[in-house]
């Protein structure tokens, strides 16, 4: 049997409600979010993408066709546009146990509101999708937060790509990155791949499946937070935890908070 070096204590393990508290209500709306915080989620998660017009929404696709029905790109549509399409039928469609008929009045939130509905009392986790595509994301996020009082120390930034997250650090150093991994095989890092991260990220965060209980204690002895996404079964919330990963991001916020209440 493998031994490791003992794992680095966390000071905070992070439920993390992926798209909001995305197994009970429509992801990537307030309804979701609202519901993320109910279940003692730690942030608001958010995937960022943007429209025609430069305006910032939370939305996962690059496309609109799984979650309005529409079709197309994001980035093809104005705002106003995408504000009269349905955010919530395709979850009632898709989960009719779960349907609620106000789900399909539900729309699309931009940054914008969801910093007004959810104000300075929440943190935020905030992932920067293409940003090849979305050139400029990085600034016009920084600036929201400015304009509506968001404190760097309120924010994580995630995203695969490490161009857009070093980015963000040169026009602000103050707000916490994470890389965002993901593994098709048994997750592995080299010392080099290593120290890269650590000049820029706070942390990595990582598909679970491929996590192994050596990956997680190089990752914490080398100083950085690991987060495992998405996590929904209790038995490999347990099994990460107990591994040493410092944050869960979870489609079932609920199910986390019963077994970090149970450990
Ligand atoms: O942000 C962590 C995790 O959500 C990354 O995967 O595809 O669900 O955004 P995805
Ligand atoms: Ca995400």
């Amino acid at each position: 049997e493998q031994t490791f070096a003992p794992v680095v204590p966390a000071d905070e393990i992070l439920n993390v409600p992926h798209r909001g508290a995305s197994a009970y209500a429509p992801e990537h709306t307030i309804v979701s979010y609202e519901l993320g915080q109910q279940m003692s989620g730690d942030y608001v998660e958010i995937d960022l993408q943007m429209t025609k017009d430069g305006e910032l929404i939370a939305m996962h696709d690059d496309t609109l066709e799984r979650t309005t029905g529409e079709s197309g790109d994001v980035s093809a549509y104005t705002l106003a546009e995408i504000k009269q399409m349905d955010a919530g039928s395709w979850f009632n469609d898709t989960f009719p146990s779960l349907a609620q008929d106000y789900y399909e009045q539900l729309t699309i939130p931009t940054l914008e509101e969801l910093f007004l509905h959810f104000g300075t009392g929440v943190r935020y986790y905030i992932e920067i999708k293409s940003p090849r595509e979305n050139d400029g994301i990085e600034e016009k996020l920084l600036q929201m937060m400015d304009a509506h009082n968001i404190s760097s120390k309120d924010v994580l930034i995630q995203s695969f790509s490490v161009r857009s997250l070093k980015n963000v650090q040169r026009l602000n150093e103050d707000i916490s990155l994470v890389q965002l991994l993901r593994y098709d095989q048994k997750a592995r890092m080299t010392k080099n791949e290593l120290e890269a991260y650590k000049q820029y990220a706070i942390g990595i965060g990582a598909n679970y499946e491929q996590l192994h209980e050596e990956y997680v204690h190089q990752v914490r002895q080398n100083g950085l937070e690991l987060h495992a996404y998405t996590v929904n079964k209790k038995e490999d919330m347990h099994r990460l935890l107990d591994w040493g990963v410092t944050g869960i991001f979870t489609n079932y916020p609920d199910r986390l908070r019963e077994v970090l209440e149970q450990r």
